[in-house]
């Protein structure tokens, strides 16, 4: 619908009628009205704007860039500042602003600096709303933030983001927290505690290059907190915002779409949030999403529309008809977390742990952790916040009424039939709708190809576009890749096969194998992968968990693998080394190259490690140094000691320090041996690992750590020493290159 002239011509008179200041300085006197939406203070750059934010019933004062809401008056808390739409934002003459209903003329919000001088305001091109006396800043959207951190503002121990419940504070030793309604703890970040001892006044402020930093005038250089997945791109407009769900993020956002971009987020899973799902309400993951439901069908949801307001009893417990007795719920925890932790522990098995809130009056539902310890907590009347998992090791008991109503297994419908009714009917209308406009930008797109025209794809347009990872099923992938029959290459986790998907682009195809993981970390691992942006990783497309199939589906890499880049262009020198792991040479005194070098570098003496072919370059030994320490870290045997992506990249470009490595893992007992036997010295390095064992699986860390299969630095050193035993090597992923490894770190070359 194009805007009639009318319009036009009204709203260009509203525009030249309205009191739009673009120079900094607005004086007292000066208004805005929530019924002319035309009208607002903006910064001198006019990228942000201080107005009124409309809708039928309510209005709010409101500091915006480009639609993406960055201050409110009267904080994010529920109402607060919620004023009718025929209010005004008035600044009065004493120096005083506040927000006004139109209605009946009380007031909603106000900065209370009446009497203090206040001669003028500004909007600053920082985002910062400053009354000032002269030029002295007397209050300030910086010092009174409600939600959101902007770049340059300093957010100091004395300042607290609100949302709903949810509270965001930097302690005075530098620590980082979330609370629920104040009290409960259920995130915390804290310094290195020699940094943090002797802290005066700590600030932090979001860097330009998107990291969160620390200040404090007992400290000369800010210590980087926080990085965000796109830290390092400039031209990126930052926040970090605490959301309604209680998370901290930090979202970017480019161009002046409005578009965000989460780049970091405080509390990974969702669930683990206090309070997420209201009182009483559980939290569980559907397709990476958390949903909230109620225990049983002992309970309704308080609103059907909105399951994060939790759930009530059907039958409250002292109008039971029978004596009450306790709902058994499995993997399912109520989140702990302090100052509830100290007081509410004891140890007890399952039926303990069952019969004590049973016979307590007080309790009204209990926890136990099957985590070896026995832990049982036992929860009081007040607030119940409940995570449901089928990787959760721990089982729960909620008092209630007989008889017991067990929820439908997989159900759907954890909440009332209403609520499941309600759903069915959003997901159909959002089918029908996305299936339209997708059909109608499908047929938009290539009306000129009639050809293309008939071809029906998911994911060609919508989910492929936006970047988040598209679920596909084993039959397409098996379709796509005529049977899993062009084999790329294997990794360690499994072979990589060519597959051309339904839009006809080309991927690589990962079949991971003798993965033990657990529908719900799979996905958390996807989630985790595809969130992480870096120019020289592969993107992630899609992936597949059906049934034991987990599999990843990568953008193709035209030039294939990394491997040949490093290897046969002679010319390269993008590896330290220039040698293979296995290339028996007497440089290495014929011992496996990752061991040989673990002992020169043990030895300092990195000069023996560099490629001889570097030497009439001019050569960074610390940077050298620091690569070599990284190569070790990343072809750690076990996949959790090895640091994610994001930590490489920093550690590489000197930002963190590097801890010493451990030593290359050089053996285990038992039939891995033959794995190793079949190798030949001049094999290809990557897939080695594909004919060994149990080391693949993704939680081996959990599964081998009662075992202790792995030996020790010191027997690897003797070993080592010694003379290179072919029979008890197990399985060495790459040589010193700086860049392989599989499975957390995604590079290029690691799947083909
Ligand atoms: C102002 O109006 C809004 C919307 O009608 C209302 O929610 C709010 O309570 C009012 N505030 C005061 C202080 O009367
Ligand atoms: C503030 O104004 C006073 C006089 O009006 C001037 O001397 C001073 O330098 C100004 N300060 C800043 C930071 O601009
Ligand atoms: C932040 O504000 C505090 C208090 O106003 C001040 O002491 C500190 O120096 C400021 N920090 C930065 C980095 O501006
Ligand atoms: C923090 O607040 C206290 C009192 O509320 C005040 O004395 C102190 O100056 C404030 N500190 C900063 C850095 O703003
Ligand atoms: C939050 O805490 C206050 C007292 O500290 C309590 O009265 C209130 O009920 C709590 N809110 C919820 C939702 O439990
Ligand atoms: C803590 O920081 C200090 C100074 O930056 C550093 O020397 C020390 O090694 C750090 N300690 C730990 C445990 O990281
Ligand atoms: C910081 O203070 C909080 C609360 O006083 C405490 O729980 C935490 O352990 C402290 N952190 C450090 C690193 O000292
Ligand atoms: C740091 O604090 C400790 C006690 O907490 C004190 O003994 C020490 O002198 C302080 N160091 C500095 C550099 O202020
Ligand atoms: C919970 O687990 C127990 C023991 O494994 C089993 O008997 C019971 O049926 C399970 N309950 C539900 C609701 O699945």
């Amino acid at each position: 619908m194009k805007p009639t002239p009318a319009i036009l011509l009204l709203s260009s008179l509203f525009l030249s009628l309205s009191s739009t200041i673009s120079d900094a300085e607005i004086f007292p006197g000066a208004t805005l009205s929530a019924l002319i939406p035309t009208q607002f203070w903006s910064s001198p750059d006019n990228t942000f704007a201080l107005r009124f934010i409309t809708d039928k019933t309510t209005s709010f004062v409101a500091i915006t860039y480009n639609n993406i809401i960055i201050w409110k008056a009267g904080g994010a808390t529920s109402n607060g500042g919620a004023a009718d739409p025929t209010a005004s934002l008035q600044f009065l003459q004493d120096g005083n602003l506040r927000v006004v209903n139109g209605s009946t003329g009380s007031v909603v919000w106000q900065s209370g600096t009446a009497g203090r001088g206040v001669s003028s305001a500004s909007l600053e091109n920082s985002g910062n709303f400053i009354l000032k006396n002269g030029n002295v800043s007397v209050w300030s959207s910086f010092d009174n933030p409600s939600d959101t951190i902007l770049p340059s503002q300093n957010f100091t121990f004395n300042n607290t983001l609100r949302s709903g419940l949810y509270d965001f504070r930097l302690l005075n030793n530098g620590t980082l927290t979330l609370r629920w309604n104040s009290t409960i703890v259920y995130w915390n970040s804290g310094l290195n505690s020699s940094v943090a001892t002797n802290l005066s006044s700590p600030s932090i402020g979001l860097q330009p290059i998107g990291t969160l930093s620390l200040f404090d005038s007992t400290i000369s250089v800010p210590v980087d907190i926080v990085y965000s997945s796109d830290y390092g791109t400039s031209d990126v407009f930052r926040f970090v915002k605490l959301d309604s769900d209680g998370n901290l993020r930090i979202y970017s956002s480019t161009g002046g779409s409005g578009t965000q971009y989460v780049r970091w987020a405080a509390v990974s899973d969702q669930c683990q949030i206090f309070g997420y799902c209201g009182d009483l309400g559980v939290c569980s993951y559907k397709n990476l999403n958390p949903v909230c439901g109620c225990p049983s069908r002992n309970f309704d949801l308080v609103d059907p529309k909105d399951g994060r307001k939790g759930c009530k009893r059907k039958v409250e417990l002292e109008n039971c008809a029978g004596t009450e007795t306790m709902l058994q719920l499995n993997n399912t925890k109520f989140l702990t977390y302090p100052p509830e932790l100290s007081s509410q522990i004891f140890s007890a098995g399952l039926s303990g742990c069952m019969g004590n809130c049973l016979a307590s009056g007080a309790c009204i539902a209990s926890t136990l952790l099957a985590d070896g310890t026995g832990t049982c907590y036992q929860k009081m009347p007040g607030f119940v916040s409940g995570y449901q998992s089928p990787a959760l090791p721990s089982s729960s008991f909620v008092k209630v009424c007989p008889p017991v109503l067990n929820n439908p297994p997989d159900s759907s419908g954890k909440g009332s039939k209403l609520h499941a009714w309600i759903v069915a009917v959003v997901v159909i209308g959002t089918i029908l709708g996305l299936v339209m406009v997708e059909g109608g930008l499908w047929c938009w797109c290539f009306r000129n190809s009639p050809k293309l025209g008939a071809m029906s794809s998911q994911y060609a347009l919508l989910e492929y576009a936006s970047g988040a990872p598209v679920q596909f099923s084993y039959k397409e992938l098996q379709r796509a890749t005529k049977g899993f029959k062009e084999q790329l290459g294997a990794g360690g986790f499994g072979a990589v096969y060519k597959g051309i998907l339904a839009n006809r682009s080309v991927a690589a195809v990962k079949q991971l194998e003798g993965i033990e993981q657990g529908e719900k970390q799979f996905r958390m691992e996807v989630a985790t992968i595809s969130s992480t942006h870096h120019l020289n990783l592969v993107r992630l497309i899609g992936f597949c968990s059906e049934g034991r199939h987990r599999l990843l589906v990568y953008e193709f890499m035209k030039n294939g693998s990394l491997d040949n880049f490093v290897f046969k262009r002679e010319d390269q020198s993008e590896i330290v080394s220039g040698r293979r792991n296995y290339e028996v040479s007497r440089e290495t005194n014929s011992k496996m190259f990752s061991l040989w070098a673990y002992e020169e570098f043990e030895k300092s003496n990195t000069g023996a490690i560099v490629d001889k072919r570097l030497s009439s370059h001019e050569v960074d030994m610390e940077q050298v140094i620091r690569a070599i320490q990284v190569s070790f870290w990343c072809i750690q045997e076990q996949p959790s000691l090895r640091p994610m992506m994001g930590k490489v990249v920093q550690m590489l470009e000197g930002i963190v320090e590097i801890e010493k490595p451990p030593a290359p893992k050089a053996a285990t007992e038992g039939p891995l041996s033959r794995a190793i036997a079949n190798l030949s010295s001049g094999g290809s390095a990557l897939s080695i690992s594909a004919a060994s064992e149990p080391a693949r699986s993704l939680s081996s860390s959990f599964q081998t750590a009662g075992i202790s299969s792995y030996l020790q630095a010191e027997d690897v050193n003797k070993l080592s020493s010694s003379s290179y035993q072919p029979r008890r090597i197990k399985s060495y992923r790459q040589t010193s290159a700086l860049l392989k490894q599989e499975q957390q770190v995604q590079f290029a070359g690691s799947i083909s």
